[in-house]
């Protein structure tokens, strides 16, 4: 049978790709974004429990009231606002759910939705797959700030969504409070609706505030922001996530979400209702724990032919491997991995067209020092 493939551009992920290569040739994995230390004690043992008290059936579409109620109370901690956890707040199957349900709650066939390049590989499918168009505005492609006049020129009468994301997956760059006024100043009269993607929320370095949306009343009003537990609870494999969005938006989400996945693993909520509850000092000392690996990291960087470049957030740390070679950047990153015996991202796959001569690969430094130490020692001899 042929099947005219709905995703032509759509191929295996680098990601699944690099590990593949990683795992064939033995080389630590500094490439797919995982962490390789333990869950939290506490969070393991709340799952047990859960289970064992049986948990384990059908949980109600929206999320356990509990969990509802603890994202609420942290979100109002955090960035001093209070969701409705009945109305606003929705559980997912990790962000990559919830990006793809808010994408189709409210997009149609044939319009348009912004998004900043590079940007995560899930998202442009998503949009793809409603039948409207990524437009593609590059970030600067050395410090990833935005240049909101691009964003503004992007602008039609078919934009129906703006998708941003920080702390930034691939470069850790941050929106700062001036950016967000420029989106509120851009997005004022229209009918576009914003996607914050805050994966990364609690990994910020430097001293420095995560501008969430839902710091900003007027920013807030018209987004969904999404987050993830397996970034804030090293438990990327356990794939919960939630939204908060006004309940105009929240119902039609649901929507989308109710005929996904109906509901998300049922005793995970329980024992994140209970951690969030009971340890709001793990997300508050997140930054601190990953700032030192990011510094660690980044001296022992130093001693190789890599140059590291800044970063304000998230567990990813950007090289320019321009002294050691001029291979693009997938070629650099096989030969990395299969002659050095270190993974890394290439930059190439965030984009729809990749900034000519930009010598940069990404590697994921959540990782024990012994791992890190491990991959340093390789890339030495570079
Ligand atoms: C920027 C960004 N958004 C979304 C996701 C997906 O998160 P989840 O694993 O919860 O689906 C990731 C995961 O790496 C990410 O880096």
């Amino acid at each position: 049978m042929h099947i005219d493939t709905k995703l032509p551009r759509v191929g295996t992920t680098i990601f699944t790709v690099m590990s593949q290569l990683a795992m064939e040739h033995q080389a630590v994995n500094l490439g797919q974004g995982f962490p390789d230390f333990p869950v939290p004690d506490l969070l393991v043992e709340s799952l047990d429990r859960a289970m064992r008290a049986g948990h384990n059936q059908y949980a109600p579409m929206t999320g356990i009231p509990a969990l509802r109620s603890a994202i609420a109370n942290k979100t109002e901690r955090v960035y001093g606002w209070r969701p409705d956890a009945d109305r606003e707040v929705t559980v997912t199957s990790g962000a990559t759910e919830a990006i793809f349900d808010a994408i189709h709650a409210v997009v149609r066939a044939g319009e348009e939705v912004i998004v900043l390049d590079p940007c995560y590989d899930c998202y442009e499918p998503a949009i793809d797959l409603a039948g409207a168009r990524a437009v593609h505005v590059p970030l600067d492609p050395r410090t990833f700030a935005p240049d909101w006049n691009l964003v503004r020129a992007a602008i039609t009468p078919r934009t129906r969504m703006l998708m941003i994301n920080s702390p930034h997956n691939p470069s850790g760059a941050m929106l700062s409070q001036a950016d967000m006024a420029e989106v509120a100043n851009i997005l004022r009269d229209t009918e576009i609706v914003l996607l914050s993607d805050e994966v990364y929320e609690h990994i910020v370095f430097d001293g420095a505030r995560h501008e969430s949306v839902l710091r900003y009343p007027e920013l807030r009003e018209r987004a969904f922001v999404i987050s993830s537990f397996g970034k804030t609870y090293h438990c990327t494999g356990w794939k919960i996530g939630y939204c908060i969005a006004p309940p105009a938006l929240s119902a039609e989400f649901r929507k989308v979400h109710q005929y996904n996945t109906f509901c998300s693993f049922a005793p995970a909520q329980h024992a994140f209702a209970e951690m969030i509850e009971r340890d709001p000092a793990h997300y508050d000392t997140l930054g601190a724990f990953y700032e030192a690996k990011r510094d660690h990291f980044a001296a022992q960087l130093r001693e190789t032919r890599l140059v590291p470049l800044p970063v304000p957030g998230g567990y990813f740390q950007l090289v320019d491997y321009s002294a050691v070679s001029d291979l693009d950047d997938l070629a650099f990153c096989r030969w990395l991995t299969t002659e050095h015996g270190v993974a890394a991202i290439p930059l190439s796959p965030f984009y729809e067209t990749p900034p000519p001569g930009q010598r940069l690969a990404r590697l994921c430094f959540a990782k024990n020092q012994a791992t890190l130490d491990a991959a340093i020692d390789r890339l030495r001899k570079l």
